[in-house]
């Protein structure tokens, strides 16, 4: 009889087991790679615990910030809406709406307007008028996951990719295979055509043009590192780092009046975890259990920002150590001695004095 039971049980878990590797290793969505992430650090003074918050009930998970020649401030949040607060004005107005629940960069045109990324439906242009899918295909196929968008003065649009394979809705399965599944793209909106600038990057996530529109700089959120893209000079179209080992994963990027450029960092896993990612069998069973997942995701135990010069040094740092006042912070913004901050996990933009020491 007892001998009976432990049979019965021991067969139980021998197909427990089996079923679980088979649902690991051959059902797994993903096909990964190891990731090397850097430690996290953390800085002294939790600056961001010092924000305003602007907004605040009214901005759901505003993403992205950006500003317009007069000085109006813009969100895109997660119920569609772009909302937007005049200069010297205390309340934001809702501005234009759209039928999505996945917007995420945006961008201020130079003949007024916002170019607007979803991750679902693809590139907006957004006026005074209402709104219009400049672009929703890409050679035939759906546009998936444009993520951050900037227009330069010649009016080409570049804009990243984030994943060709994953959405917004699972994208930790992209960080889990750790493969260079996203693109920065160029569309020119004169003959409608686009155009492949950089192919295969680890979640190309914020985009940036320099002062002088000589190169691009594009976050590689996975590796923790932010590449280059010459568009001028003796290293027209080619690509270089020009910043790595970051404390974090880079998401959006703006240029600052004085030409450097403002990063915002996500904490890809909770402190120590980060040996996580260097296990194909501990990924893919994570990937299987999005729930686990959820439990070593960082991002929403830290807030970091930072200041890089055009050398690749960084000049400020800034974080919330332990995500109390905010977290998640996804862009920074500098517009007169104030540093806006986005987030995918708070419902308010931070508003940040920058003092001149
Ligand atoms: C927070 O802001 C106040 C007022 O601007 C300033 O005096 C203080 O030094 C700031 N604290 C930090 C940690 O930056
Ligand atoms: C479109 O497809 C062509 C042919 O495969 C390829 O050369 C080109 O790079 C593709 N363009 C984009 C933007 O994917």
């Amino acid at each position: 009889m007892a001998s009976n039971i432990i049979t019965i049980s021991s067969s139980l878990v021998l197909a427990v087991i089996v079923s679980l590797t088979v649902q690991i290793f051959y059902f797994s969505p993903i096909d990964p790679l190891p990731l090397e992430l850097p430690p996290s650090s953390s800085t002294p003074g939790n600056q961001l615990q010092n924000i305003t918050k602007l907004g605040e009930g009214a901005l759901k998970d505003p993403e992205d910030v950006c500003v317009d020649n007069d000085g109006t401030l813009y969100a895109a949040t997660r119920d569609g809406w772009i909302k937007r607060l005049p200069r010297n004005n205390e309340n934001w107005e809702n501005w234009k709406h759209i039928d999505s629940n996945t917007l995420l960069g945006i961008a201020a045109s130079k003949d007024g307007g916002l170019f607007v990324c979803d991750v679902e439906k693809g590139l907006f242009k957004v006026t005074e008028d209402g709104f219009s899918l400049l672009l929703s295909q890409v050679n035939g196929s759906r546009l998936n996951f444009a993520d951050d968008v900037i227009e330069a003065s010649d009016g080409i649009v570049y804009f990243s990719v984030a994943s060709t394979k994953f959405g917004l809705h699972n994208w930790y399965l992209d960080v889990l295979e750790a493969r260079p599944n996203g693109q920065l793209l160029m569309y020119n909106p004169y003959t409608n055509e686009v155009d492949i600038v950089i192919d295969k990057l680890h979640f190309p996530n914020g985009v940036a043009l320099s002062k002088d529109e000589d190169y691009l700089l594009v976050s590689e959120t996975w590796k923790s590192r932010v590449l280059r893209y010459w568009l001028k000079g003796a290293n027209k179209g080619k690509t270089d780092i020009f910043i790595e080992n970051l404390p974090g994963g880079p998401d959006n990027i703006n240029l600052a009046p004085d030409g450097s450029f403002w990063i915002a960092l996500i904490r890809q896993t909770i402190e120590g975890l980060e040996f996580v990612h260097k296990y194909k069998v501990i990924k893919r069973m994570l990937a299987t259990f999005p729930r686990l997942y959820k439990v070593i995701n960082g991002a929403t135990k830290k807030a970091m920002i930072v200041k890089v010069r055009t050398d690749g040094n960084i000049i400020k740092m800034f974080s919330d150590n332990n995500g109390k006042v905010m977290n998640f912070v996804t862009s920074a913004l500098e517009f007169e001695d104030h540093v806006y901050l986005g987030s995918l996990n708070s419902n308010f933009v931070g508003k940040l004095p920058l003092h001149s020491d």
